[in-house]
């Protein structure tokens, strides 16, 4: 187990489209899940791509129980989803703030659907089906899009709500990473 490096916004390989893990349970896919959640739990993160960490492979981790970055957020389940399908519930869209361990620093109000299912695998190859909503959906739309070269400034409607989270945000004491 090792805590990785997180790439940045810029880094060319943050806009790859990531392949399906094809070989579950192997020694190489538990290797980059224990890197993830190292880096992950080193960073406070509320989640992880697999991309972030140069591993251009379709494995996502979260979960959120009173988290620092997120001081507001109900808890989300830790769940790492391999080769996700996102399914939107209904039409309604929902703005929130985020952030990621890529955009160091930095806040960004964000569109997401209000509710999804999202289903996938988990490390052993068996299903994930579940459904969610608020911050539990849009941490999962934010990390999948990682999947496909994403990141989460490209989703922005109005630019003035991108900024650094210290003036976003004074006096609220939020972690600045
Ligand atoms: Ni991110």
């Amino acid at each position: 187990m090792a805590i990785r490096d997180v790439l940045r916004m810029g880094d060319p390989r943050l806009l790859e489209v990531s392949a399906p893990v094809t070989s579950f349970g192997t020694p190489q896919l538990k290797q980059l899940i224990a890197d993830m959640l190292d880096t992950m739990q080193h960073l406070s993160g509320a989640g992880l791509a697999a991309p972030q960490i140069g591993i251009p492979l379709r494995v996502v981790m979260f979960g959120v129980a009173h988290n620092p970055r997120y001081p507001d957020a109900e808890d989300v389940p830790f769940t790492v989803l391999i080769n996700p399908v996102l399914t939107p519930v209904g039409e309604m869209l929902q703005e929130g703030w985020e952030g990621c361990l890529s955009v160091p620093g930095m806040r960004g109000l964000v569109p997401r659907w209000l509710e999804l299912r999202y289903s996938g695998k988990d490390p052993d190859g068996n299903p994930i089906e579940r459904s969610a909503r608020d911050f539990h959906a849009r941490v999962v739309q934010h990390e999948v899009d990682h999947l496909d070269g994403i990141l989460y400034p490209r989703r922005i409607r109005d630019l003035t709500k991108f900024g650094f989270t210290p003036e976003l945000f004074p006096g609220e004491d939020l972690p600045d990473d």
